[in-house]
């Protein structure tokens, strides 16, 4: 039986370290509200002229490549995941493919936030198995410093967000007991503006209390898209915090248990469950209600801050890195975030 094993990974994260007393540069706000709220100490933001979210995702991609034995001319297809695309479009996997001098294979860009990662690896997953394709780049990527608003405003999400990339390649198996076992993808839109950025968007509701009758095409189309709208402030992300939190608190177990429940296994069976760094609060919740022992959980968004579509494959690597992640183990991604959606992976490596 044919499955998809990681055969690389790597992550790239910029240099620029911004602690929590950096941020007071910005906003009022404290080092002791952050990390109590959030667990967070210190996040990257991007060098502003240079790095993208394609070059860092570039970057990382760089380093999988190496580590899985091939090269950038091998790989046969492209999955990007992101929240803060390069452009509006085209999507950062062409920019990928054009940096990267590969060849002139496919290449997708997945939308679902912070569960981006886990769904284009799920993609990239039926591709291998359906004996499509042999390699497969997944990237997760974002440069959040360009879009978040520094002010005071928009303190109870600016401290959250940093910047970095993560990438594997994925390449076929046949070993016993080796690779991707299953994936799991939900979403559930009828809370979808609670988490959310309207604009750039074509939407009308946010307008509708100015009466947009009244308006003319061409003053509508300078809301969408322009000076107006930065006026307006419309164009941060919005979050309702704590509402995130209380479906985040019951999603997170869910995909899980679906995952174990699906290979017969149990959460004693996990060796790391690597959840979406969302906010130190939700995985040590996660941990606590799961009953997973001390380590079972890996966590480093005190460094990073939520990088959202990058920040499973960051935690990933890092844990790899650090010698958590050994071949048999059993690690399980799980991932919650704006849409709603949520999603896991089950891994035996
Ligand atoms: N510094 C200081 N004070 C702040 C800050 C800040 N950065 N941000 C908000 N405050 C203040 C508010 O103004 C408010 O003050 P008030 O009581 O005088 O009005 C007070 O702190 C509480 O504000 P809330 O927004 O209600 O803050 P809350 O206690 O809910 O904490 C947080 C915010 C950390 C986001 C929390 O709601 C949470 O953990 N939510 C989970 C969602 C999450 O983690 N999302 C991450 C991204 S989404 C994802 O990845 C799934």
């Amino acid at each position: 039986m044919v499955r998809s094993k990681i055969a690389g990974i790597g992550m790239y994260v910029p240099k620029n370290v911004l602690t929590n007393n950096d941020m007071l540069k910005y906003m009022d706000t404290s080092d002791a509200w952050i990390q109590e709220r959030t667990g967070i100490k210190e996040r990257r933001f991007a060098d502003r002229t240079g790095e993208t979210t394609t070059t860092m995702g570039v970057e990382a991609a760089k380093i999988a490549i190496k580590r899985a034995g091939t090269t950038a001319q091998e790989i046969d297809f492209i999955v990007f995941a992101t929240l803060s695309p390069d452009y509006y479009f085209p999507g950062c996997g062409v920019l990928v493919q054009r940096e990267m001098k590969m060849k002139e294979i496919g290449a997708l860009d997945v939308r679902n936030q912070c569960s981006g990662f886990v769904y284009a690896l799920s993609v990239a997953d039926q591709f291998i198995k359906s004996g499509m394709y042999k390699n497969i780049l997944v990237i997760g990527s974002e440069k959040h410093s360009f879009g978040l608003d520094l002010s005071t405003r928009g303190r109870n999400i600016s401290v959250i967000f940093g910047d970095g990339a993560g990438a594997v390649v994925l390449q076929p198996t046949e070993k016993e007991n080796q690779g991707i076992l299953s994936t799991h993808l939900h979403s559930d839109g009828s809370n979808a503006e609670i988490l959310a950025m309207y604009n750039p968007g074509t939407h009308a509701n946010h307008w509708k209390k100015e009466k947009l009758a009244d308006y003319n095409d061409a003053e509508i189309a300078d809301m969408f898209m322009s000076k107006t709208m930065v006026e307006k402030e419309q164009n941060y992300p919005f979050m309702d915090g704590p509402a995130v939190f209380k479906m985040a608190a019951v999603k997170f177990p869910e995909v899980i248990m679906e995952a174990l429940n699906k290979n017969g296994l149990t959460t004693a069976d996990i060796d790391l469950l690597v959840p979406h760094q969302a906010n130190l609060r939700i995985s040590q919740f996660l941990q606590h209600t799961m009953k997973l022992e001390e380590g079972k959980v890996y966590n480093n968004i005190q460094k990073y801050g939520n990088t959202t579509a990058a920040s499973i494959p960051i935690a990933l690597c890092e844990a790899w890195e650090e010698g958590k992640v050994k071949e048999g183990n059993l690690i399980c991604l799980a991932a919650f975030g704006s849409g709603f959606t949520w999603a896991s992976a089950l891994i035996r490596m």
